[in-house]
This record gives structure tokens, sequence and C-alpha cells, in this order.
């Protein structure tokens, strides 16, 4: 910012010298240089013209002469061209800018202060009736490198998580295991917990589309079949003996989320990622309850003859929204506001972002305009996060039931991959150790799929490849890591030559490829400003992947240990390690770490 900073106070001085006039600050708009004229800041001068009631062409050059004979320590040269005035910076200025980012290691970053905004970001959010999947995997990644990207714009972050741990799902679940489980565990089973409820879930289903069909055969209507099938009657009465608190329903209850909850976190570990603080919708939806009865003597809801209470939102432009049911039982929307009362009574938040896919896009519409009316400060500016499905090419990958990917199926995959293409590689890492080695493949594995993930507009739906996802050419999570372990592999070998970048870098000549790769750095902090605002990780992603391959392009033309130039090769050592600095922060806000070799 310093060099942009102090022509926009040079340029302000020449328009008040020149013309006797004042611009304000935004009129002074600052651009990197186009490719084909030579400078690295281009003036846009036409807004001026009117000020100077000259031709463009020439209040640049009266400007540009202004320039070079005021701050000549900043600019050494102008060109321009119409309305457009290039200025040749000097190097100086590049090479302290280069130090001071290179100086600082959390350049881009700013840290939050107690009086900073505190945003909750609400992400993954699973039922407890089956494990975790590839759409709960974007989802995952998201919430967490958005929580990264908001905490690097200076705000307090709270990572939350609802776990809807009770209903008729986990009812089927607990049921299938009764009738045909054995009491198998996940110990005497060797399957994780979330797997083993998934699969009783998986038989739930299975047994009642025969009941149904059996039923259907017999004469019944389908929809009837599917309400009176012997299986689903059950549940529902293991639902309402839960809902009255039944010590065996409820110890059974427990321990099967128990097997869950175990399940969940070995997949978030190897997400790396992880909550401050979790919620259960068992201890919510009674406050939501709550929360709907006070609304209805505040007149805000209203009650129907068979019992049941509504939120009228025709004025709205939308329906009427059912909150509680006839017999008094809670629905989806009913433990949101329960949800939200507790989290409010636990944090003073300022603003509430709920990762959640698209498919809820009207149910978080309901939820702002009812949080609103019920008096939440934040309720009507709620963000829901609404991102789009995944969808793998068909094949390898799915999993048993021949229709989710699984998200452990798809970390092991991922990790394997990235083992056997190291193993592939021509020219291996040598003397690494098997632990090491694997390590490495985590890392790469990982930030694959993070990378292809978190790479695409959240908005849209994708199509995961994993194959793809792996390259280690092109926009792809292991390219920019290759680049990483290969800019750390030249700091060590200069290292270990004796060469050391110093404190106070050199003032020497730059090339045009080096001036910009400074440049691209410092729009670190622009990237990171814009991403969160824009609540846009994909931002970040393609800011690393832009720098990377513009680094790559200065290091093919460029010797940085080969070359003999003592000053050159320092300032190029110090833009190889601030380049390296910068891509490990980038990556670290979507939550992808970086290898020292691969
Ligand atoms: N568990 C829900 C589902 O799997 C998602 C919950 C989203 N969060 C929320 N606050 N409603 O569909």
């Amino acid at each position: 910012m310093e060099i942009e900073r102090k022509i926009v106070a040079a340029v302000k001085a020449a328009l008040s010298e020149l013309y006797g006039q004042q611009a304000p600050e935004s009129m002074v708009q600052l651009q990197k240089t186009r490719e084909e004229f030579e400078g690295e800041l281009t003036l846009v001068v036409f807004p001026f013209a009117k000020m100077s009631h000259k031709r463009p062409d020439e209040t640049a050059r009266e400007v540009g002469d202004y320039l070079v004979a005021h701050v000549p320590e900043v600019v050494s040269r102008y060109n321009a061209v119409g309305g457009f005035l290039n200025l040749s910076i000097n190097a100086g200025q590049w090479i302290s800018l280069l130090q001071d980012i290179a100086a600082n290691p959390t350049y881009g970053l700013t840290p939050a202060t107690d009086e900073s905004p505190l945003v909750m970001i609400e992400y993954s959010s699973p039922n407890t009736n089956k494990p975790l999947h590839l759409g709960h995997v974007r989802n995952n990644l998201l919430g967490w490198s958005l929580a990264r990207i908001m905490e690097a714009c200076g705000n307090r972050v709270v990572k939350t998580n609802i776990v809807n741990d009770r209903g008729i799902h986990i009812c089927k679940s607990m049921l299938a295991w009764l009738r045909w489980g054995n009491g198998e565990t996940p110990e005497s089973s060797g399957k994780k917990g979330d797997h083993l409820i998934g699969d009783y879930y998986v038989a739930f289903d299975k047994h009642y589309r025969e009941e149904v069909k059996q039923l259907v055969a017999q004469g019944m209507d389908e929809e009837q079949a599917k309400q009176e099938a012997p299986l689903i009657r059950e549940a529902h009465e293991m639902l309402v003996r839960w809902e009255k608190n039944d010590p065996e329903v409820r110890a059974l209850w427990r321990r099967m989320n128990e097997w869950v909850y175990a399940g969940f976190d070995e997949t978030y570990r190897a997400l790396g990622v992880s909550f401050d603080k979790i919620y259960y919708e068992s201890e919510t939806y009674l406050e939501g309850k709550e929360k709907v009865e006070e609304g209805l003597e505040k007149g805000i809801f209203y009650r129907r003859e068979d019992g049941s209470v509504w939120a009228d939102l025709t004025k709205e432009g939308l329906d009427e929204k059912l909150l509680l049911r006839s017999d008094g039982t809670s629905v989806y929307m009913t433990q949101d506001i329960g949800t939200a009362k507790l989290r409010f009574q636990d944090y003073p938040i300022d603003k509430m972002i709920y990762v959640v896919g698209n498919e809820q896009n009207y149910h978080f519409q309901v939820l702002s305009i009812l949080l609103d009316k019920l008096g939440f400060r934040w309720g009507k500016d709620l963000v829901h996060f609404s991102y789009g499905m995944v969808e793998l090419p068909n094949g390898k990958m799915k999993s048993r039931e021949g229709t989710v990917v699984d998200a452990d199926d798809l970390i092991a995959t991922m990790i394997q991959d990235a083992r056997q293409m190291s193993e592939d590689k021509v020219n291996k890492l040598e003397g690494i150790t098997d632990e090491e080695a694997q390590e490495i493949a985590r890392i790469v594995g990982m930030g694959a799929l993070k990378y292809f993930i978190l790479k695409v507009d959240a908005r849209k739906n994708m199509l995961f490849n994993p194959e793809e996802s792996i390259d280690f050419n092109g926009n792809t999570g292991p390219f920019i890591q290759y680049t990483y372990a290969r800019i750390r592999s030249i700091l060590r070998k200069a290292e270990a030559q004796g060469i050391a970048v110093p404190a106070e870098l050199p003032a020497c000549e730059l090339s045009q490829k080096e001036v910009s790769l400074i440049q691209h750095l410092q729009g670190f902090a622009t990237a990171v400003r814009q991403a969160g605002k824009d609540y846009n990780p994909s931002c970040i992603a393609n800011y690393c992947y832009d720098l990377v391959k513009e680094y790559n392009q200065f290091y093919h033309d460029f010797p940085v240990l080969r070359e003999e130039d003592e000053e050159k090769r320092a300032v190029r050592l110090a833009l190889s390690a601030a380049v390296a600095q910068v891509v490990k922060n980038g990556m670290s806000l979507l939550g992808i770490e970086v290898p020292e070799r691969m």
C-alpha cells in the first residue's frame, strides 16, 4: 500500500499545484500496468481533464512531469498513452515493499481484538443416522475455510455445529439394530460407529420397502401403505417413547449416538476441522417450543383449530409455516429457533453464518424472518452460505449402497492415490522413511481433495474428479504444494551453502517479472479482504494458483541460487521466501497444509 499511497498524495498535490483543484482520493485511480506497456502502475487521467481543460494525453504528461520532478524516489519515468499515465517505479520502492512483506510472517492477515465483531459460523450439522458423505465434505471444507478467512479479516469467530441427534431417522436405525443386530457393536464388528449405524439405517429401509410392497400387493394404496407399514409405525412409537423420556429407549439412543460421535470425530480429524461449541438438537428442541409459545403470546404466530401453531408469512411473499404439530411435537424449524436462542444466550453474536446446502434456501429465508420477528438482533441479516451439490463421475468411489460417496472412503482413496503417485514418480524423494512418505501422501491427498472443492464457486454444483484433482500440473492443490516444497528446498540449499538473506535487502535493479511478482505478493491482503467480504474461499484458491504460476515463470526465466550477482541473488531468495510464506498462509486459509518436501 505504501507505494500507492505516496503516489496518490503526490498526484493530489500535482492537481492542486497545476490546476488549483482539490481532488478526492477516490478520483485517483491506480492500477497494475498492462503487460504491453512499460511501467508498473498506471494512473487513470481521464477524470482530471475536466480540471486541466486540456486533452487527456497532455494532462497525463503534465502530471507525469510533476511526479518525476517532485517524487523522484518513487517515480523514475513515465509514458503517457492517451489518458493513461504509465509510471515506472523506482526499484528501491519495490524492494522495501518486499522487505516489509518478507519480514511480516502474518502479512495480509488482520488479528482480531476484544472489540472485533463476533461471527458465529455453523457448519457440518449432520444427522446421526449415517456416516458423513461427499456433500458433508464440501460443507466441512467450506465452513472451516470461511472461519479461517473471517478470522484473517479481523473478526472473532466461533465455529459451531448443530447435531440433529433426535427424530425419526435415528429411531429407524435403533429399531433395525434391535431387530437384526444381535448386539453388534463397533468393537465386535470392527466397524466405525457411524458406519455401523448407517448400515442399520439402510437395513431398516430395505425391510420397510418390502413391507410396503407387500401391502400394495394386497391391494393397499401406496401412500397409505407407507404410513401403515408395521416398521414405520414401530419407529414412530419409539419416537414417542423417546419424547416421553422412556429410560430404555433413551439408553439405547445414547449408546448408539456415542458410537456415531466417535465415528464422526475420526472423520473430522482426518478433514482437519473442529468446532468451538457443539449443540445437540435433543437439547435445543424444547427451547424452540418455548420460544414458539412466546411468539404465540405476543401474537407473532397463531394457533389453528387442531392445535397446531403457524407463522403467517404471506405478507413477506412466502407461505404459512408450521412450527408445532397438532400433537405438540416440534418440526425442523422449531429446533432452529431453539438453537438460535441458546447460541445467543451463550455468545454476543454480531453475525451468524449458516453453511448449509442450497436445497434449504427456503428454510433459511423463513428462519431469518422468524428470528427477526422474535427479536434476534442478527436474525434479519443472517447469512445462509448456500452451496451447491457435489457429484462424482460414475465409477469406483461409489460406496456399498451404490448411491452416496462416503467421506471416509473418499479420504482414504485420495491418500492412497497420492502415495501411489509419489511411488510412480521418476525422481523419487531420497532417504525418507515410510512414515514420512505416508505423511506427505496425507498432506498431498487431502490438499488435492480440498483444493479441488474449494477452488470452485461455492454456489455452483460441481463434479469432483479425483484423478484430475491430484494432477501435479494445472490448477490443483498438489501443483501449489509442489511449488512450495520446491522453494523450501531452494532455501534449504541456500542455507547449506551458507548463503543468508540479509535483513536489509540491497537496492538493485529488478526485472519486470520480479516487480510483477512483488505486486502480486502485495495483492494477498486485498484477496483476503475480498474473500471475507464476499464469503468466498475460491478467491483465495485462485489467488494462490496465480501467485504460484507467476513464481514458476520467474523461476524458469531467472536463476536464484546460481545467480552470480550477490545482490540479485539475495533479492531473489527473499522473493522466493516471501512467496513460500504467502502460499503457506493462503493455503492455510483453505485448511490445506503444505509439505516441506514432496
Ligand atoms: N442436519 C440437517 C440436514 O442434514 C442440516 C442442518 C443445518 N443447520 C441448521 N441450522 N438447520 O439436513
